[in-house]
């Protein structure tokens, strides 16, 4: 296809998915209910804005490559991804950086928007720099407690229809996840597509007798729907139902390990509402 058609398509593309500019606060979760019950192994591109890679540099003159970490926006201009993704950089977060409206995790930065050969066109990722990288204080290397990280960007994320923070509250928060069905997604090792699945949470003695050992605590054991491990920080979804319409999605957990258990891959999520407090505290104390 020649260039203007490529244009034409992309502002297709583009005016479909509603491509404008949105504030933090006001949106968050975007949710389209068509979605929730495909069974595609990847997203579409605008789908779960909030998942962005962490990349990673071995000194100031490398290029950025790929840590092999999700990250989720939490924030005008903070993401999570788990303490384990970060630790080897503590104190040097000139090293790594986030691409945020990232689909094919293989494209570089820079671009504006990437096109196939069939002329379907989505936005280039956009890269930003890290500023701090904030571990949990109770984030245990040994055992794997609290394994969470908020990362402060050197800018404040520009907001698109591909890139858009996910909600950190419940409307009602449920006594316990146990039981309940969660979306997740983020990149893994076998397809360079965001890629999507869903888990059910169970309880810890069902994962300690599954896994042969129990959850570190505030985490949690997801039975996912498919057996592909996604990277760390792979962010967990429930969803705010309103007026009988399930409206946002809310961040439940991030994926801090993959623990093999035979037939299926157990996933380990660190649980977000004992840590909540201070992923809020901290955005609320850092921010201009
Ligand atoms: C965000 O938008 C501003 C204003 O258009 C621009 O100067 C800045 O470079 C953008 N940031 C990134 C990381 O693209
Ligand atoms: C765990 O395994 C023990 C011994 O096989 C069994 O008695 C128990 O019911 C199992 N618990 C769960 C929650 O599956
Ligand atoms: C952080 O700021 C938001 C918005 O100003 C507020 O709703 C929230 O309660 C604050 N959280 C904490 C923990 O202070």
């Amino acid at each position: 296809m020649n260039a203007p058609g490529k244009l034409i398509s992309f502002i297709v593309w583009a005016i479909v998915n509603g491509n404008c500019a949105v504030s933090a606060e006001a949106n968050c979760g975007r949710l389209e209910e068509r979605l929730l019950f495909r069974k595609d192994l990847f997203t579409e591109p605008a789908e779960y804005p909030w998942i962005g890679l962490l990349v990673q540099r071995r000194d100031l003159d490398q290029k950025f490559e790929s840590a092999e970490c999700n990250v989720a926006i939490v924030g005008e201009s903070h993401v999570l991804t788990t303490a384990s993704c970060v630790r080897r950089f503590n104190n040097r977060p000139e090293l790594v950086a986030v691409r945020l409206g990232i689909w094919d995790g293989e494209n570089e930065p820079g671009q504006q928007y990437i096109c196939n050969d069939r002329g379907f066109c989505v936005p280039g990722p956009v890269q930003y720099l890290v500023d701090a990288i904030t571990m949990h204080p109770l984030a245990d290397k040994d055992t794997g407690n609290n394994d969470i990280a908020i990362l402060r960007l050197s800018q404040r994320i520009n907001m698109t229809a591909y890139i858009q923070p996910v909600c950190l509250q419940p409307t009602l928060e449920p006594a316990s996840w146990t039981s309940m069905d969660f979306h997740y997604g983020g990149f893994h090792e076998y397809d360079i597509k965001k890629g999507k699945g869903s888990v059910i949470a169970i309880s810890r003695q069902y994962c300690n007798n599954e896994t042969g050992t129990p959850p570190p605590e505030n985490q949690f054991c997801g039975y996912p729907e498919f057996r592909v491990a996604f990277y760390k920080g792979a962010p967990m979804m429930g969803i705010n139902v309103e007026h009988d319409v399930p409206s946002r999605f809310y961040l439940v957990g991030l994926l801090a390990k993959n623990v093999d258990a035979g037939q299926t891959l157990m996933t380990v999520f660190q649980d977000i509402r004992p840590v909540r407090h201070w992923i809020l505290d901290n955005i609320n104390s850092s921010s201009s």
